[in-house]
């Protein structure tokens, strides 16, 4: 049972800035959770489903650079709304472990905190797409940001949130740590994602084993 979602399930997030390695460190996660016995799902954020999926191409096309601040935050919940409720919470009512790609803090960060949409205004939002479900726990994949953002270039996946300026990653760095480290619940665990990747999968699987009870 999980103690933050009260559901049968349990929901871990992996967060942080361009290039700390969520996507690869997220299939690792799952296929040592699946091969521990467990029911796994893994997601990310913006999309997930197929409704998601075209919001997250509407919200991240480089053609859309006109598009406004307030429905790039609107869509971002849109996408999780959809996410939620179609997958997400299912997922934990039937006592699945779900982990995702992002989440409601990439919103906290990035929308509320970074561009100044106010954290608490995105905190109501998130409330509302994610029927109050909040992650029992949270990975923070932390590197400097000149680190995350070489990776990125190297893999040739440059979108349009990546063409920001180098303060803008700066910034969420930052806001990643502030927010980490003003948790009062214990649900975020800080990775130092400049290691190996290797090195990064064991922080998160002895983590993930000791949480899960593994
Ligand atoms: P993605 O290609 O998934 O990048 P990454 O590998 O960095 O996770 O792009 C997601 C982008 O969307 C990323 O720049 C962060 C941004 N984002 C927000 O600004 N707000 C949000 O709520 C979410 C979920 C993502």
């Amino acid at each position: 049972m999980s103690a933050v979602t009260s559901q049968p399930g349990f929901l871990i997030t992996l967060e942080g800035g361009e290039g700390g390695g969520k996507t690869t460190q997220i299939v690792r996660l799952r296929d040592r959770i699946t091969k521990a016995g467990k029911d796994v799902v893994a997601l990310r954020e913006p999309g997930g489903t197929v409704i998601s999926e075209q919001i997250r191409d509407v919200v991240l096309s480089s053609k859309n650079i006109g598009i406004a601040f307030t429905t790039e935050v609107l869509l971002f919940q849109a996408a999780r709304a959809q996410i939620y409720r179609e997958i997400v919470l299912p997922s934990l009512e039937a006592g699945k472990v779900v982990i995702m790609d992002r989440s409601r803090d990439s919103s906290v960060v990035y929308q509320g905190m970074v561009r100044g949409f106010g954290k608490d205004m995105i905190e109501k939002l998130n409330a509302i797409s994610t029927k109050e479900t909040v992650p029992d726990v949270t990975f923070l994949l932390d590197l400097p940001f000149e680190v995350g953002l070489q990776r990125r270039v190297e893999s040739g996946k440059v979108d349009r949130l990546d063409m920001e300026g180098n303060k803008f990653h700066v910034k969420v760095r930052d806001a990643y740590l502030e927010l980490a480290k003003s948790d009062d619940t214990g649900r975020w665990h800080i990775i130092d994602a400049s290691q190996s990747l290797e090195a990064v999968e064991e922080a998160l699987w002895e983590k993930t084993k000791s949480v899960l009870k593994l």
